[in-house]
């Protein structure tokens, strides 16, 4: 096995020879001994910016999961190649909502409510998915009307959506959509969640039809860790703490917490913050250990005592980083992420709303 050295010289080296060919792109949960190798960090939505502009680069080797890579294909030119250095980098949560029931789900829709818009041009149902989820939902929603956001403006989405639509299908991740409705001031009871083992029938139809956001029941399970407890004993412990969550998290904790916001939003507020502040952070540990280490001047830790990696962002490791850019110096381009273009256009759509509909 090749040490961290060894690596680090093999990954330089194949850097330095693709030049302005290649661009690697890191996602923030991404561990150290890969993020450092980045030209560019960020969280899921400015990732899907920087496919988009950086368009001079032949290679885009994306050091994230499986669903980011797909979007970067979907986004980049038809001359740029998108690299996952991992296949097995996938996101349960992606994985817990698939088209065919999706598909399933919306068809008991369209016939509980019909698919015809209202008098005042608003249809009946928007469907909106968070970014974490195959192309193949992106394209859905790109068909039906819908549109994609990410944890850093799906209020910003939300609201596009009500504004032409009666309600809205969120999926697949059930808390990012809980959360957001409840900030906007959507009541809890006007958001069912869609059980896909018990269709209309068994689905309380009465719910479903005042429901103004219809939830899928998809979770990811690193925030799911996560409880009011934590935040409660990090606040015995140290008075004045400042509670910062991902929007992923459930419910009960997002309440109990100071602040809830993506990736980017956890780590502008502590770049912002005065000297010696403290922190308490729920997301991803490789992120916060980053943070601890990049802002000395503060205390900063995650909620969970015990270890809560991203076990598939993990899977990116740094042996496969210097494996996929030696072939691509080679010439050969290993790991390729493609979508099929009637799906990739589909799902272009989607997203291109949520990129105008900023912020
Ligand atoms: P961000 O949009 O905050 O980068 O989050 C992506 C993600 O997968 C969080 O689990
Ligand atoms: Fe998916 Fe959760 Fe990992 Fe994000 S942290 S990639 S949602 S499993």
């Amino acid at each position: 096995q090749a040490s961290d050295e060894e690596l680090t010289g093999r990954i330089l080296a194949a850097k330095e020879a693709l030049g302005e060919r290649l661009v690697i792109l890191g996602h923030f949960y991404q561990r150290d001994e890969v993020v450092r190798f980045a030209d560019f960090v960020g969280d899921s939505f400015q990732l899907a910016n920087a496919a988009l502009t950086r368009q001079e680069a032949e290679y885009i080797v994306f050091c994230g999961v499986h669903f980011m890579a797909e979007t970067a294909d979907i986004l980049s030119t038809d001359e740029q190649q998108v690299i996952l250095p991992n296949l097995a980098a996938g996101c349960s949560m992606a994985d817990m909502a698939d088209e065919s029931s999706v598909e399933e789900c919306w068809e008991q829709l369209m016939e509980l409510y019909g698919d015809e818009p209202t008098a005042e041009g608003l249809a009946p149902v928007i469907p909106v998915t968070y970014m974490n989820c195959s192309a193949a939902l992106k394209a859905f929603v790109g068909r039906h009307g819908g549109i994609v956001c990410t944890s850093s403006n799906a209020s910003t989405v939300l609201e596009w959506a009500f504004e032409r639509g009666q309600r809205v299908l969120f999926f697949p991740d059930q808390h990012l959509g809980r959360n957001t409705a409840k900030a906007m001031g959507v009541p809890l009871e006007l958001m069912p969640m869609w059980n896909p083992r018990k269709p209309l029938g068994g689905n309380d139809a009465a719910s479903l039809t005042d429901a103004r956001v219809i939830l899928w029941h998809g979770f990811c399970s690193v925030h799911k860790r996560f409880n009011p407890a934590q935040i409660e004993r990090a606040r015995a412990e140290f008075p004045g703490v400042r509670v910062i969550v991902h929007p992923e998290c459930p419910m009960e904790v997002v309440d109990a917490a100071d602040e809830a916001g993506s990736t980017d939003y956890i780590q502008k507020a502590i770049a912002a913050a005065p000297h010696g502040s403290t922190f308490a952070i729920g997301t991803e540990i490789n992120m916060v250990n980053r943070l601890a280490a990049q802002y000395p001047q503060h205390h900063i830790f995650c909620l969970d005592p015990v270890i809560c990696p991203c076990s598939t962002m993990y899977r990116i490791h740094p042996g496969y980083l210097a494996w996929v850019l030696e072939a691509l110096v080679r010439g050969e381009v290993p790991n390729r992420i493609t979508v099929a273009p009637e799906v990739a256009t589909d799902a272009r759509i989607a997203l291109e709303r949520m990129l105008a509909a900023r912020p």
